[in-house]
């Protein structure tokens, strides 16, 4: 099997060197949520492409992969986090101020240029919808064909980016937001991202999805079946990762190193490699 998707270029010197970065605003997104807004000390900005992610070293803690979920207005690096364990909640724990060790943009990146012209569905589970943020910002600015966002999250407390999807609806996207279990403050959609999209019954020319495991396969298999093409699907894969730059194999997935060949990787690469991690 070749590659998943063509490995971006990395320019950095040393890849495996931190660059010290400050954080600069802090954005709680929900109860364990929040978005650091990050430039770098005494650096050029970085130049990310959607779906690419930074290593974060937070020092005295751990170094974690984190996927870019913007670029802002004046350079700086957006990263959604959510607290799991110890580093990503020192992560959401921090401060204007602070500083940070970050390696990277690394990865591939959602194939926007590819898209153009054509009727695609971008689904997210959760924080799913991070990733892809830039991707959606690309797609409706191009204005090309029809963009279909669908978002399925947990709870309504747990919902992100209320103004992004505001924003991109009134941009023309069609946009679908649904929970898992509602509560009195929801009188939108129950259910699953998939569901969602078996509901509306769309036909797609392509789909990107990112979120769990169990939802990208669900997913991506039921855009196929209303008639997408398997390779026009793309997913994002998380694995652990360590160095980030395809030396060390920690993030290995059959043939591929998912830091360097994904983590936006084609369905079709893919599918199989999966079904057999999950038997
Ligand atoms: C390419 C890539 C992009 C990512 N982008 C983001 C992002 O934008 N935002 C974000 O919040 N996270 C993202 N992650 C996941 C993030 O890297 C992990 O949540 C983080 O490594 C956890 O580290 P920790 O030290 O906080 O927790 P650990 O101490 O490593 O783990 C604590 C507990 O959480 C579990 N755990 C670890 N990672 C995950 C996970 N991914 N999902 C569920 N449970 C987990 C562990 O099994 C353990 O039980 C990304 C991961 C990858 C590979
Ligand atoms: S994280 Fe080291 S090879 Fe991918």
């Amino acid at each position: 099997m070749g590659s998943l998707a063509e490995p971006l270029p990395i320019t950095a010197p040393d890849p495996m060197q931190p660059t010290p970065y400050r954080v600069v605003a802090t954005h709680p997104e929900s109860a364990d949520v929040t978005t650091l807004s990050l430039v770098p000390v005494d650096a050029a900005l970085p130049v990310a492409l959607p779906g690419q992610f930074m290593t974060v070293w937070v020092f005295g803690v751990g170094e974690i992969p984190i996927s870019v979920s913007r670029m802002g207005v004046a350079g700086e690096v957006l990263l959604t986090v959510r607290t799991v364990g110890r580093t990503s909640a020192a992560m959401v724990g921090s401060a204007v101020g602070d500083v940070m060790g970050l390696r990277g943009p690394f990865g591939t990146a959602w194939p926007v240029a590819a898209a153009a012209g054509r009727d695609i569905v971008v689904m997210a589970g959760g924080l799913g919808i991070a990733p892809l943020r830039m991707a959606i910002d690309a797609l409706v600015a191009a204005q090309a064909g029809q963009v279909t966002v669908i978002l399925g999250t947990r709870e309504p407390a747990q919902l992100l980016f209320g103004a992004d999807l505001d924003r991109w609806r009134a941009a023309g996207a069609s946009v679908h937001v649904t929970v898992d279990a509602a509560d009195r403050t929801w009188n939108g959609a129950v259910g699953t991202a998939t569901a969602m999209l078996q509901r509306l019954g769309v036909h797609h020319d392509m789909a990107f999805v990112c979120g769990p495991e169990m939802m990208m396969t669900s997913g991506a298999r039921a855009v196929i079946a209303l008639g997408a093409q398997p390779h026009d699907v793309w997913v994002s894969l998380e694995r652990n990762m360590h160095c980030g730059i395809g030396h060390c194999g920690r993030c290995q997935l059959g043939p591929h190193l998912l830091c360097r060949d994904g983590a936006v990787v084609r369905w079709d690469t893919v599918d199989e490699l999966l079904e057999v991690r999950g038997r």
